[in-house]
């Protein structure tokens, strides 16, 4: 089944670059009816328009009060006829106005394995706990910050030497991967929610290694 999508960026969009990439390729079975931008110069809103994608922008400057801004989003994308929404770098928390419309219906990718670091700058947060796996996450979003229950996440080596764009450019290698994978088995509805936990059918078990150290365990210890 064919999913319409609209993402919401701030920044540069290479998220949403992923996804429009994939819709063209046929590996995503979606369309984008609508971006929307909370800041004009997101580089974003060029990606779409390149790809012939209506767009938006909406400065959450211009209103007084959270819900409101969260109220003229839910215009635009009931307008455009969106069935999910894909946050792909929007940094701005959603109220529950927002959520309600389209509950259960609204994803986010976060650069870390949440539930660690959260919040803004992830790559920086992992760089100064010296975390040896980092990584990234796609997960629904409920109504507190990257929350809500996960749907995929992949882990990457963090080394000594990173420093957070090192880092968060091995991370967003990976989120170009996880988001469209997420977003895809939305579209063929093999996603199931309970509680917390999301099942994917289908899906295989993690076959490429019993468990992943970094550094990596030598002998004995790796046998
Ligand atoms: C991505 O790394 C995304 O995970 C992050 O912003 C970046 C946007 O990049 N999102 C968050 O930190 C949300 N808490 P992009 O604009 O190139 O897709």
């Amino acid at each position: 089944m064919t999913i319409t999508l609209g993402v919401l960026v701030s920044g540069s969009g290479s998220n949403l670059q992923s996804i429009m990439d994939h819709i063209a390729q046929g590996t995503l079975d979606a369309t984008i009816a609508v971006v929307i931008a909370n800041n004009p110069d997101a580089l974003g809103l060029q990606r779409a328009q390149k790809a012939g994608i209506p767009t938006q922008c909406v400065m959450h400057q211009e209103f007084p009060k959270r819900e409101d801004f969260d109220i003229q989003l839910v215009h635009i994308l009931q307008d455009a006829g969106v069935e999910w929404v894909v946050l792909a770098g929007f940094m701005r928390i959603l109220t529950p106005v927002f959520l309600a419309p389209f509950a259960g219906r609204v994803v986010n990718i976060h650069p870390a394995l949440l539930p660690a670091c959260p919040g803004i700058e992830a790559q920086a947060q992992q760089v100064d706990y010296g975390v040896r796996l980092a990584g990234c996450t796609v997960h629904f979003v409920d109504e507190k910050m990257d929350h809500g229950p996960i749907i995929i996440q992949a882990a990457v080596p963090a080394y000594a030497d990173d420093d957070s764009s090192r880092l968060g450019a091995r991370i967003l290698e990976l989120e170009h991967r996880i988001y469209p994978q997420a977003l895809q088995w939305i579209a063929e509805g093999r996603i199931q929610l309970q509680d917390r936990q999301v099942q994917v059918q289908g899906v295989a078990r993690s076959t490429s290694s019993r468990w992943w150290t970094n550094p990596p365990l030598e002998a004995p210890f790796d046998q």
